[in-house]
């Protein structure tokens, strides 16, 4: 493993039963750089970062997976729980699906420092809440998530996930709920705002395109394969892998 490495997985293999759903996986991210997992659907991007965010109980994972330089099967459930939130985060596909329509903006804030034993710190969810663009002040704080469009859902999402500063940042399709203009604002901000922290990122999309926009380097999945990773130049201008010229058609085809 590199020293400045902050993600790395070695010769990952993973299986639900005997099922082998992703095979083989080496590849490792530097501190602060953004890298795309593309591919398609069922091809094992979802199976990849949930293993690496510990959700992956019922399944068999070999090879190794290192965070920070620490191999997380060595982790305990509580190591796991404090990691969640300040080392490293999720951001999910559907927002609604994981915010309390029951708590304000302020008290999801509030639930999560305490969760971690943190004291609530009001001036520091004022300023990730602007750096999201959620500045509306005491309207936003005082909000329930009914009351947020998709987009504001998702970049409350992105400000939660964030607040307690993590190192990694894992999101798995964080922009497929929402419409298409919305989803660019919503993958700039996420760079810019993980840039602004200095968070690492792994981000799972379906769309190329998309992780053109935002991933310094971008893996291509097929069949619970990498069958091509590099840079995000190389991968989009000189594609070496015949699958990711299929995705790549694709995208212009549709455009
Ligand atoms: N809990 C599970 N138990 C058994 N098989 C599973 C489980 N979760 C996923 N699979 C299988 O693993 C394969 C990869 O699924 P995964 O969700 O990782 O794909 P994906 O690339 O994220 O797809 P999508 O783009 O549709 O989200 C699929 O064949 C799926 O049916
Ligand atoms: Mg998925």
């Amino acid at each position: 493993m590199n020293k400045s490495d902050c993600i790395v997985f070695d010769d990952v293999t993973i299986a639900y039963g005997t099922e082998e759903v992703v095979r083989n996986i080496s590849f490792s991210v530097p501190n602060g750089e953004v890298f795309a997992i593309v591919g398609e659907s069922g091809s094992g991007k979802s199976t990849l970062v949930r293993a690496a965010f510990g959700m992956l109980k019922q399944a068999t994972i070999t090879g190794q997976i290192l965070l920070n330089g620490i191999d997380i099967s060595t982790l305990s459930d509580s190591d796991w729980r404090k990691l969640r939130g300040t080392e490293i985060s999720m951001i999910f596909q559907n927002p609604s699906a994981y915010l309390n329509p029951n708590r304000t903006v302020e008290n999801h804030f509030k639930d999560l420092f305490r969760a971690h034993g943190e004291s609530y710190d009001a001036s520091r969810v004022m300023d990730m809440l602007n750096l999201v663009h959620l500045d509306g002040g005491e309207r936003i704080l005082q909000s329930y998530p009914f009351q947020l469009s998709g987009g504001m859902q998702q970049r409350l999402a992105i400000a939660l996930s964030l607040i307690l500063k993590p190192t990694i940042v894992f999101a798995d399709e964080p922009t497929s709920a929402l419409d298409i203009l919305v989803q660019a604002s919503v993958l700039d901000l996420l760079r810019e705002v993980t840039q602004a922290l200095g968070a690492t990122v792994i981000i799972v999309t379906h769309n190329i395109k998309a992780a053109a926009r935002i991933a310094n380097s971008i893996g291509v999945m097929n069949k619970g394969q990498l069958v091509e990773v590099g840079t995000t130049q190389d991968v989009i201008n000189h594609p070496k892998d015949e699958y990711t010229r299929v995705l790549l058609d694709s995208v212009m085809k549709v455009v």
